[in-house]
């Protein structure tokens, strides 16, 4: 199921990646990540679920070998043709997040984004994510909580305040994450795991289980990249969340 969903929507998918590599917010994105990242010398970078290629096009260079994988074959197939555009060598392939056949301690980083919410694995996938980084390496998660407001009180108050705030500042109207009124979201919500989750809370204590230190974590991290008011001029008000976790 959550192959083919990724699958039919790896053209469109991939086209809005590329609105976002050509406009100013690819230079805010490749600071934010390149502040969060502590590395000297050459480094391998895992992009896991990396879909059209966003973090291999942004992040490769000659000092910082990028490997991108994904569960979609058609999401890799973007991803090579965006890389080939970009001029830029990167490696990508066809793997699951918590299967993914490489030897243990093979990267000083690994980094996701807007993947984890869909992983059918989580707990898993951050078990491999572990056996995969070097000790002292570090992971670097991107993600947020799309579909809080239809199993908790609190998430939906504050859904339902930002809401009336965007639709009365703005004449926007928010897009309801898993609502009836997207039967394939919908059903995508009520089949994965972790849509129920309070998150990063979820995330924090079973990295922590898992033997990861948490370095830092931050909310509404795209604030700081997309900015707060742009955001919510498009009707954009996920939380989201930033985790860096040391292997130790
Ligand atoms: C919302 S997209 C994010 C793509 C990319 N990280 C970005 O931010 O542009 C989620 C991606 O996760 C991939 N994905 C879902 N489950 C996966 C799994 N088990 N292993 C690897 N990739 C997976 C999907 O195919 C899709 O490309």
């Amino acid at each position: 199921m959550i192959r083919d969903h990724w699958n039919k929507s790896a053209a469109d998918y991939s086209e809005i990646v590329r609105q976002e590599l050509t406009s100013d917010i690819s230079s805010r994105w490749q600071h934010y990540v390149q502040n969060a990242i502590h590395h000297e010398g050459t480094i391998e970078l895992l992009d896991v679920g990396t879909g059209p290629g966003i973090f291999p096009v942004l992040l490769a260079d000659e000092h910082l070998h990028v490997t991108g994988i994904d569960l979609s074959e058609d999401m890799i197939e973007q991803a090579k043709n965006n890389i080939k555009t970009a001029g830029i060598e990167a490696d990508v392939f066809v793997r699951d997040a918590a299967d993914t056949q490489f030897p243990a301690a093979s990267f000083d980083f690994i980094i996701c984004r807007n993947l984890v919410w869909t992983l059918e694995r989580p707990v898993a996938a951050y078990q491999e994510w572990h056996r995969l980084l070097k000790p002292g390496g570090q992971l670097l998660i991107f993600d947020g909580e799309w579909y809080g407001h239809h199993y908790h009180a609190d998430r939906q108050e504050r859904f339902q305040t930002l809401a009336r705030y965007v639709k009365d500042t703005y004449q926007v109207n928010v897009y309801n994450y898993g609502g009836e009124e997207h039967p394939d979201d919908h059903e995508m919500m009520h089949h994965l795991y972790l849509s129920d989750k309070k998150r990063p809370d979820w995330d924090i204590s079973t990295l922590e289980t898992i033997g990861f230190t948490i370095e830092d974590v931050h909310h509404d991290y795209l604030d700081d990249i997309t900015g707060k008011e742009e955001r919510l001029k498009q009707g954009d008000i996920t939380p989201v969340f930033f985790i860096s976790a040391i292997k130790p």
